[in-house]
Formats: C-alpha cells, sequence, structure tokens
C-alpha cells in the first residue's frame, strides 16, 4: 500500500524536471555550485530566508548539494532561465504531514515574474505528486515582493510568528501563509466566462 512506502523513498523517487513558459526546474548537482554560490551569495537574499547563511561560499553550497544527494528533508529545483541557473524552489518537509515552499533568485533576476512562476510549478507538482491537503509558507512582514507572490498563488494569510534568521542572528516577524488543495484546486479550474451581449 502506498502508506506503507516510507516517505523519504517516496520524494527521492519523484524526482523530475518541471517545465515552465521560460524555466526549467531541476534537481542542483556538485556541477552547479559555483552558480549557487554566486547567486546565494547576497545578504538581501540572506535577510529575507531562513536558513541561508551569510556570506555563503562554495563549500556552503556543496553541503547544500551533498544533503540533498543524501536524502536530506527538502525536495530542491534549481531554477533554470535560457539553460543558466537564477535561483531556487522547494518544499521543506517540516514533517510527515507539514511541508513548506521556499524560494530565492539572485538579485539580477528580480522583477521579471520569475518567482511566481517557479513557485506556480512547484506548487502544481506538490498537489499533485502528493496526497497532503494543504502547502504553508511564510514571508518577513518587510518583504512585500514574496508576500505578493503567495497571494497571487493563492495562498491565505494565517498569522504571524517569530522565526530566527541565520543571517540576521535574530528573531523577526514572519508572515504566515497557507494554500488548501481546494483552493489550489479551484483556481486551477477557474476557466474563463464567455460573456454574450443580448
Ligand atoms: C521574493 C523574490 C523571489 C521575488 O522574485 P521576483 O521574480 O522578483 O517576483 P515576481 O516578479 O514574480 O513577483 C513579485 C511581486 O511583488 C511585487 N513587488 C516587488 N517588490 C515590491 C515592493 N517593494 N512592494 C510591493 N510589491 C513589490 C512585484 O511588483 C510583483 O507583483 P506583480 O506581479 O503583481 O507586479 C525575490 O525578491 C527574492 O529572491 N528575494 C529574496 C529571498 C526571498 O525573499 N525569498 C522568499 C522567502 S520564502
Amino acid at each position: 500500500m502506498l502508506q506503507d512506502i516510507p516517505t523519504t523513498t517516496l520524494r527521492e523517487s519523484r524526482a523530475c524536471v518541471l517545465e515552465t513558459e521560460r524555466l526549467t526546474l531541476r534537481k542542483p548537482t556538485l556541477a552547479d555550485v559555483k552558480a549557487i554560490a554566486r547567486l546565494a551569495n547576497d545578504r538581501r537574499i540572506a535577510e529575507n530566508t531562513r536558513r541561508l547563511p551569510h556570506p555563503y561560499c562554495q563549500d556552503d553550497a556543496i553541503d547544500f548539494v551533498r544533503a540533498l544527494a543524501a536524502g536530506g528533508r527538502e525536495t530542491v529545483f534549481l531554477i533554470e532561465h535560457s539553460h543558466k541557473p537564477i535561483g531556487m524552489v522547494g518544499i521543506d518537509w517540516r514533517a510527515e504531514t507539514s511541508a513548506e515552499l521556499g524560494y530565492w533568485l539572485g538579485v539580477d533576476h528580480w522583477g521579471q515574474g520569475f518567482g511566481t512562476e517557479a513557485a506556480r510549478a512547484v506548487i502544481d507538482y506538490f498537489f499533485e505528486e502528493f496526497d497532503l491537503d494543504h502547502l504553508i509558507s511564510g514571508a518577513r512582514v518587510a518583504n512585500p515582493a514574496s508576500r505578493n507572490i503567495l497571494e497571487k498563488c493563492g495562498f491565505q494569510w494565517s498569522g504571524v510568528e517569530l522565526h530566527r534568521f541565520e543571517a540576521l542572528g535574530s528573531s523577526t516577524p514572519v508572515d504566515c501563509f497557507r494554500l488548501s488543495r481546494s483552493v489550489w484546486s479551484s483556481l486551477k479550474n477557474w476557466n474563463q466566462t464567455t460573456r454574450r451581449n443580448t
């Protein structure tokens, strides 16, 4: 029975490539560590993501990719545009039944809708692949761009929590969001209305 398969095995066996209109999302490998370190080594990214250290060096990227390969608790996709890495998006399996969406993009790639496009791809992947009824995410209260992405994807605000951010070395308020399967499914099925003037 599906429930008898350990969750880690299930997650690993489903590693795949996701294609969107402009982006390719795939599993990062050791060949990507230079690019990952170059993109991630920016305080503006680290201060908005919980666990990214700053400065971020190649060894951090190597440890990260190795942990993923060893079957860590995250399902992560490298985001590529025109065959070049531009950022990362993934799901952190906080517990067997709790999954959290996270993402970051290299600063040069902000403001072009890539964050929303990548988030949508992973949200679809999550609800299509896993039998869970909701996905959570969060954005620092001082991070309107991320909040905007979550709201555009159908996430609903669920409260504010204090979370520790590694690069800040302290805790800061985070707006928490939740996307239920029913809202996702409703958005996916919201077909266009045909208007006839009478
Ligand atoms: C958050 C992040 C991924 C956004 O990526 P992006 O590709 O620029 O995002 P998009 O272009 O898809 O959408 C951002 C939305 O926020 C809006 N936005 C951007 N900056 C804003 C600001 N300062 N105030 C209000 N809205 C803002 C944009 O206009 C856009 O909305 P629109 O499509 O309605 O115009 C990127 O800024 C990033 O990597 N930040 C650092 C890491 C991070 O914050 N990760 C999220 C934590 S989980």
